[in-house]
């Protein structure tokens, strides 16, 4: 249970629109009048106007020539249109929806709305090592409340693919390797984004993404191959989008790649069976960009027609831009190979999103509103505030931090120490212009009587330009010339020289995580390792701040240097977040979501693999590499704190419990430092034999705590079916185990606070 701690002006919108909520339930159509309404505008479409409403049509063109977006709507062409984010233009549209096409069925304004609009919150990764999930549901209610005001129905997000492999870029987009946490997350997105009230007027329609298997690209190849045992499917990789649909989620988006040899796109095990058939999901499916058309080059789909008919009857209603649906379903309706009945599910279910959004009664957006929204004070300091509760200390030796803030003087240095670019990071709002507050600015505004001195070292720089720069005309700046470099780097090191204490801030570009981001290697990028090494060498007391969006491996820095924060890509109010956390006036409390290898090849890398005949500690262990070791250098769950915490006292309320029953897990947590602070215990269990072998440790509650100085907290958690059932390969489905487990509760994935129980028949 996550008890969400709302700041004033918050409780009091809420409030407000709880209360336009109250008044909207009496005249909120019930879902007898929606089908009704559906029904009735169905009856009077033709086939070409479904079909319309079935396509997603891009803004731009990416080059192709086509129809002008105009003439394709005022034909009642299209449902749905993304890749624009002009408010202007969404109404000029829409007027043409509304008042010229056919049936004048409002169109549905899409776009990626992932970490902000113009308030820009911490990437996904990052909010979820916060481990508490008001951080993203605050965030992307406010992401929300300005992307509606610009004239967006509905944002392509939450990302929630479970993700393991750190080379893969869009692991930035998600909550990390879990599915307990990944679930949690994404319903605390589905949340923000929707509110209580469907369709209200400061809220947008959310998008599961990508179903499914994403995450799990070979070698974390973006767009690779995925193969995965149903177990994996159903036990690691579903369990946030069924918390997404439980949480009332509008659509989902499918994902590009093969799963066991079916694309996503047109896997009807996927859409059919599991998302409609199984969770009786009644929202909409949109494909991913140009996907359906993808199914011919993925050598599945035979031609267009073969496309469009199978995605459909897989059960993808929407087509993101391709246009394969728009130029091949109406012959397939008329020659018989597509049932009226399949296209008007689809339709139906695009209609019911409308209608249940009020989109009919309310098409426009007022001009003027986006300026007064954005404008809000509030919702910067809800950045900020996200952003303090994402970062993680990963080490601080000899309590290199806090920083006093009588330092004379200081130099920052490093590449994405003044980047706005780094700091607000991956997956940008179509045409936004980043105001970001950098490490540099936010230092510099936190003491500024300090002498502080800034080098950015030499440039850092994807080897492979970024395919989406190319795409949208992204200007490409020259390179440092090796000399440059040098200059650069020599520049730096005489600036630290210097200084009495150094902060480094090290990482990656924004285009260096996110999608067709993927790495080869998760050193730190271009010369920033060497420039690490020499600054340290100087002597001095060095702070190493992140900025990336994936986890590095960092098995140098880990030895070498005193301090670390991983402050990822905090958004807007980035930088008055690290110094806030650097001075001493906000005390980390993050995560790690993911873990941290020592070197690149040992990922894949997760906590919750199941065990083997040589586990780690056995007398019998067999060392994996010759090279390195097995262990993570920063296990899941990680992340210091500035006091110190003790947890024990653990209680299980029963040494038994009865399959299908539940029972209770206490421990105490206090804070035995001299500050504030926060701590999340975490509770995890093993199922130690049964019908599958089961993973050596799985995450199945968590709580994020304040504890005052001496402050002692009982935390509590239930352990009940949802908790200890599993999708089983031996017995191809859900099952419980009668058979006992392990419990632990502690700090992170390596807790040796342990009990246990049996579940018994
Ligand atoms: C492709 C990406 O995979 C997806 O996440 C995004 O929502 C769409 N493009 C639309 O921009």
């Amino acid at each position: 249970m996550h008890v969400t701690r709302w700041p004033a002006f918050v409780v009091l919108g809420l409030a407000l629109s709880m209360g336009a909520t109250a008044g909207a339930a009496q005249t909120m159509p019930s879902d007898a009048r929606i089908k009704a309404r559906v029904d009735a505008l169905l009856a009077r479409m033709s086939l070409e106007e479904k079909v319309g409403q079935l396509n997603q049509a891009g803004a731009i063109s990416f080059g192709q020539d086509g129809p002008k977006i105009e003439d394709v709507v005022r034909r009642g062409g299209a449902g749905s249109v993304l890749w624009l984010n002009d408010t202007k233009r969404f109404n000029e549209l829409q007027k043409i929806a509304v008042e010229e096409s056919p049936s004048r069925i409002p169109l549905l304004f899409g776009l990626d709305v992932i970490h902000g609009y113009r308030t820009i919150f911490p990437v996904p990764l990052a909010m979820a090592s916060s481990w508490d999930p008001a951080v993203p549901e605050r965030a992307q209610t406010v992401a929300a409340r300005e992307a509606r005001a610009a004239g967006i129905h509905w944002t392509f997000g939450p990302m929630v693919d479970i993700a393991r492999d750190a080379r893969w870029g869009r692991i930035v987009e998600g909550a990390g390797e879990d599915p307990y946490l990944g679930s949690a997350m994404a319903a605390a997105q589905v949340r923000g984004f929707q509110g209580q009230t469907f369709g209200a007027a400061d809220r947008l329609v959310a998008c599961a993404k990508h179903f499914a298997g994403y995450g799990f690209a070979d070698g974390g190849r973006d767009y690779d191959p995925v193969d995965l045992s149903e177990a994996q499917l159903r036990n690691v990789v579903l369990p946030p989008f069924h918390a997404a649909v439980k949480a009332g989620v509008g659509t989902f988006m499918g994902a590009y790649m093969d799963l066991n040899n079916v694309p996503a796109s047109g896997n009807a095990f996927l859409l059919r069976q599991v998302l409609k058939g199984e969770w009786g999901f009644r929202g909409f499916v949109v494909s991913d960009a140009m996907a359906i058309g993808n199914l011919i080059i993925q050598g599945f789909a035979r031609d267009g027609r073969d496309a469009a008919s199978r995605a459909l009857r897989a059960g993808m209603d929407m087509d993101m831009a391709s246009g394969t649906y728009p130029r091949n379903l109406a012959a397939l309706v008329k020659d018989g190979t597509v049932k009226t009945a399949e296209i008007d599910d689809a339709v139906r279910r695009v209609l019911t999103v409308k209608v249940r959004m009020g989109l009919f009664e309310h098409p426009y957006t007022d001009e003027s509103l986006l300026t007064k929204v954005v404008s809000s004070p509030e919702h910067q300091q809800e950045a900020r505030w996200a952003a303090q509760r994402s970062m993680v200390l990963l080490r601080n030796e000899g309590k290199t931090l806090p920083l006093s803030k009588n330092i004379k003087h200081l130099a920052v240095i490093g590449p994405v120490a003044d980047s706005r670019d780094a700091t607000d990071g991956s997956w940008m709002v179509f045409g936004h212009t980043s105001n970001a507050v950098t490490v540099l600015e936010g230092i510099k505004a936190k003491v500024p009587d300090a002498k502080i001195e800034y080098a950015p070292g030499p440039e850092i720089r994807r080897e492979i330009p970024s395919f989406f720069d190319a795409l949208t005309g992204v200007p490409q700046t020259t390179p440092q010339t090796p000399g440059e470099a040098e200059a650069a780097f020599q520049l730096a090191v005489a600036t630290a020289r210097g200084a009495d204490v150094v902060v480094m801030v090290l990482g990656e570009t924004a285009s260096m995580a996110g999608e067709a981001a993927s790495r080869a290697s998760l050193d730190l990028p271009g010369r920033q390792q060497a420039l690490l090494e020499a600054v340290v060498g100087l002597g001095k007391p060095v702070v190493l701040v992140l900025l990336n969006g994936r986890p590095l491996a960092l098995s140098w820095a880990a030895e070498h240097v005193p301090a670390i924060l991983e402050a990822w890509e905090p958004g807007s109010e980035g930088g008055h977040a690290v110094a806030d956390i650097l001075f001493g006036d906000v005390n980390p409390g993050g995560k790690l979501p993911a873990t941290f290898p020592r070197k690149t090849g040992q990922t894949p890398l997760y906590y919750a693999r199941t065990l083997t005949h040589s586990p780690e500690g056995s007398r019998m262990y067999n060392p994996r590499y010759w090279d390195g070791q097995n262990s993570p250098l920063y296990p899941f769950g990680h992340g210091l704190s500035y006091t110190t915490f003790s947890i024990d006292n653990l209680k299980v309320s029963a040494p038994k419990v009865k399959v299908g029953e539940q029972l209770t897990v206490t421990a105490d947590v206090a804070n035995t430092g001299t500050v504030a602070g926060d701590e999340v215990v975490q509770l995890y269990i093993h199922q130690k034999a049964g019908s599958d072998s089961r993973p050596i440790r799985e995450l199945k509650g968590f709580e994020r705590v304040t504890l005052e100085p001496g402050e002692k907290r009982t935390v509590s958690f239930k352990l009940g079916p949802d908790e200890l059932r599993y999708w089983s390969t031996s017995a191809k489905a859900w099952i419980q185990d009668a058979e006992a487990f392990d419990v632990w509760v502690g700090a992170d994935s390596t807790a040796t606070l342990g009990a246990g129980f049996t579940v018994v028949r």
